[in-house]
């Protein structure tokens, strides 16, 4: 029996997970880390925390499983993305904190850039829109701000990474600087269509080409662990970030297939084979992967508060002490009691991409109570959901005939259901929902020989529930429509 060990480095968590061959979890460590806020609208990361927890929870669950690291065929990485870190190549040293994807410092220099009408040309190179989301103006940020830092960075001292970056360069004590084309494709510096970092877009970011990692297929060799506290020598053979692995591990293999993901935040990921479909609905068109010679990609929407509003309710208004319990709370009431809650906490991405919107609850009255607010939360995931499937059917031409779903948050059967009821189509979640790992775990399994075929990967993926619509039209569509009015009132909240 060989095993294959996901490394899943995500926003608020490290996790380890082995699968064994049919894809069946073996072990599960995790480790939550710290979440730095320095200001309003800025959120970090200490890089060695989150190298230091990837690490203790990758020993934790080989050693509780008393698995041997010989039987262990390979690791597959995935990870947040667009979390920009930038360190120094001789000693490792970052320079600075890792700036996260939800950070919104760079508001302000996208801004300048959309002013200087270079979207066009970044959205037909990169994919991408304008938005402080991705990597590229974080890094320039690092550059800009940190002392020393450009002049390091042309002067080939320093690297930049995304995460699965930094996890691979800790992994081989810094002998690999690499990356594969769906975390590449994240960064806004590069081209997804040559597969090859972009001179123009380098040019209108500012940022010397000497800190790039070099961009490797999803599924190969990333280099062996060579770790002093890490066992083993262990192969790195996939490597995907968190979205498209999660599209992988639900085996959306085939052109329209599409499956969301309700993590922190809401990421919707339609396949559409080999060619890039260009969105005029403001979506993103991303690589999916890169496997056995050929590049894949999806159509993205990008919901920036997903569960993320459980655990405010969770953490900042108290109302529920643990995130399941907010499934009891919400079905205590029969609806929302008029209430609407837009979760705009760091703005708002697909397909408002509005880095100036902020949280509103809508239609309070003395009535309402905790229940109400809870309903509201989950309903605003379901509502942010169904507004990307909407700009996804305008984009692809393709009418969603179900949605494969994953994610912490999908256990949640109320949730699930809405959504349902909002969309008007089948919500199927399968038995395994750590579809992230098991993404990673698959395509490294692939690189080793442990599957011959992605049609070996797609028999192994299973139905646990359906859940079929049960609303009524007219109402999910009034309910659509109230939501779309609130939305309007969170917008442009902290205009520059
Ligand atoms: O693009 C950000 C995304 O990769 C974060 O995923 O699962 O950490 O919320 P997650």
């Amino acid at each position: 029996m060989a095993y294959l060990l996901a490394l899943d480095q995500g926003t608020t968590s490290s996790r380890a997970i082995i699968f064994d061959e049919q894809g069946g979890i073996v072990n599960v460590a995790q480790k939550e880390f710290t979440q730095i806020y320095p200001q309003a609208g800025w959120v970090e990361h200490d890089p060695g925390e989150i190298w230091s927890s990837q690490l203790s929870v990758t020993v934790e669950a080989l050693a509780s499983a008393r698995i041997a690291p010989d039987a262990v065929a390979a690791i597959g990485i995935t990870n947040q993305r667009e979390t920009t870190l930038v360190w120094d190549r001789k000693t490792g040293e970052p320079v600075y904190n890792a700036i996260v994807w939800q950070d919104r410092r760079t508001a302000g220099f996208c801004d300048q850039l959309r002013r200087d009408g270079v979207e066009p040309e970044v959205q037909a190179r990169s994919g991408l829109l304008l938005d402080p989301y991705f990597s590229g103006t974080k890094l320039r940020w690092i550059l800009d701000n940190v002392p020393g830092a450009r002049q390091r960075a042309e002067a080939g001292e320093l690297a930049f990474g995304t995460v699965d970056t930094w996890l691979i360069w800790n992994l081989t004590r810094g002998a690999v600087h690499a990356t594969d084309p769906s975390n590449a494709s994240r960064t806004m510096l590069y081209n997804i269509r040559t597969g090859e970092w972009d001179d123009e877009l380098l040019r209108i970011l500012g940022v010397p080409r000497a800190v790039l990692p070099v961009v490797r297929p999803s599924s190969g060799s990333f280099g062996a662990t060579s770790h002093e506290n890490m066992p083993g020598h262990i192969m790195v053979a996939g490597v995907a970030g968190d979205q498209q692995a999660a599209l992988f591990g639900q085996a959306c293999f085939t052109p329209g297939v599409t499956k969301n993901t309700y993590g922190t935040g809401c990421f919707m990921l339609m396949q559409t084979g080999t060619t890039p479909v260009a969105s005029t609905n403001r979506l993103l068109t991303t690589v999916a992967w890169n496997t056995g010679g050929a590049t894949e990609y999806a159509l993205e929407g990008s919901v920036f508060i997903g569960g993320a509003v459980v655990q405010w309710l969770r953490d900042g208004l108290k109302i529920i002490r643990t995130a399941p319990e907010i499934e009891e709370l919400a079905a205590s009431v029969p609806d929302n009691g008029g209430v609407y809650l837009v979760p705009a906490f760091a703005g708002l991405g697909a397909p408002h991409w509005d880095a100036y919107a902020r949280g509103a609850m809508l239609g309070l009255t003395r009535g309402v109570t905790s229940a109400h607010i809870a309903r509201a939360a989950l309903e605003s995931i379901a509502f942010q959901v169904a507004d990307l499937v909407s700009a996804m059917e305008a984009d692809s031409g393709i009418r969603l005939e179900e949605l494969r779903v994953d994610g912490g948050a999908s256990k949640n059967n109320l949730l699930l259901q809405f959504q349902a009821d909002l969309l008007g189509v089948p919500v199927i979640r399968p038995q395994v929902t750590e579809t992230t790992a098991l993404g990673a775990a698959y395509l490294a399994g692939l690189a080793t020989g442990v599957y011959g075929s992605r049609g070996v990967i797609a028999s192994q993926w299973k139905e646990d529930r359906r859940f079929v619509p049960s609303m009524a039209k007219e109402q999910a569509a009034e309910m659509r429509a109230k939501w779309t009015r609130a939305v309007a009132r969170a917008r442009h909240w902290e205009e520059a």
